[in-house]
C-alpha cells in the first residue's frame, strides 16, 4: 500500500477551515469540492494513457489520450458523494459508479446497501472516494469487493485518516496494489471511532444530520 500526504499550503489551509466548526455546509461543500480537485491531481498520476498524433495549427505532433475503458470513480454513499464534483472536474471523462456501504450495528459487520458498478470490472483503474478513513472497515471492505469484480487498481481518495484506519488497511490488504491519497493523517480515533481532531462527521456536515 502507498499512502501520499498531499503537502502543500493551499491544502492545509481548505482544511484548516474545513475542521472548522463554524463553517457553513454550504462553504464546507465548496472546499471538499477544492479540496479533491487538488487531491484528484496527485491521485490521478498514475492514470493510464496512450500516445497520440494530433494535428495543431501548425504542425503535427505527439500527445496522450487517457486510456479506453476510461477510469471509474466510485464514491462511498453518503459522504463519498460530496467528493464527486471535485473528482470530476480533473477527469470529466471518468465512469461513475456508486457503492452505499454502512456498518449494521447489530452485528458490526459491513453491508452494501446499494451498488451501481459494472458486472465486470478486470483490469478496470478505479479512484474510490471517501472522505474520512476512520477505522478502515468500510474502504477496506469496499477495495475488496471491487478486487473481487476484476479492478486492477485501486486508489483511494481520502480527506482525513486515522492511524488506526491505514494500519487496518495495510494489515488487510496486504498483496493487493493500493494507493490512498490525502489531506491529512491526523493523531487518533476517539472512543466513538471519530478522528481527533478531525472535522466531525462529513456526511452531516455536506448533507445535514437525517
Ligand atoms: N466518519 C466521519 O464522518 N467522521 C469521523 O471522524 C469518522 C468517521
Amino acid at each position: 500500500m502507498r499512502v501520499t500526504v498531499l503537502d502543500h499550503p493551499l491544502v492545509a489551509h481548505k482544511l484548516s477551515v474545513l475542521r472548522d466548526k463554524d463553517t457553513s455546509s454550504p462553504v464546507f461543500r465548496l472546499l471538499v469540492e477544492e479540496l479533491v480537485t487538488l487531491l484528484a491531481y496527485e491521485a490521478t498520476r498514475d492514470v493510464r494513457v496512450e500516445p497520440v498524433t494530433i494535428q495543431t495549427p501548425v504542425a503535427q505532433a505527439q500527445g496522450i489520450a487517457l486510456t479506453r475503458p476510461r477510469p471509474l470513480v466510485v464514491p462511498i454513499l453518503r459522504a463519498g458523494l460530496g467528493m464527486l464534483e471535485g473528482m470530476t472536474r480533473l477527469i470529466p471523462t471518468a465512469e461513475v459508479g456508486f457503492l452505499g456501504m454502512a456498518r449494521d450495528d447489530a452485528t458490526l459487520d459491513i453491508i452494501t446497501y446499494a451498488e451501481r458498478l459494472p458486472d465486470d470490472l478486470t483490469g478496470r483503474q478505479v479512484y474510490v472516494l471517501d472522505p474520512m478513513l476512520a477505522t478502515g472497515g468500510t474502504l477496506s471492505e469496499a477495495i475488496k469487493f471491487l478486487y473481487r469484480r476484476g479492478a486492477e487498481q485501486i486508489t483511494c481518495v481520502c480527506l482525513l485518516a486515522a492511524p488506526e484506519g491505514l494500519a487496518r488497511l495495510e494489515k488487510e490488504l496486504q498483496d493487493s496494489e493500493v494507493n490512498v491519497v490525502l489531506a491529512s493523517v491526523d493523531e487518533r480515533l476517539d472512543e466513538n471511532s471519530y478522528i481527533v481532531p478531525g472535522l466531525g462527521d462529513a456526511g452531516d456536515r455536506l448533507y445535514g444530520v437525517v
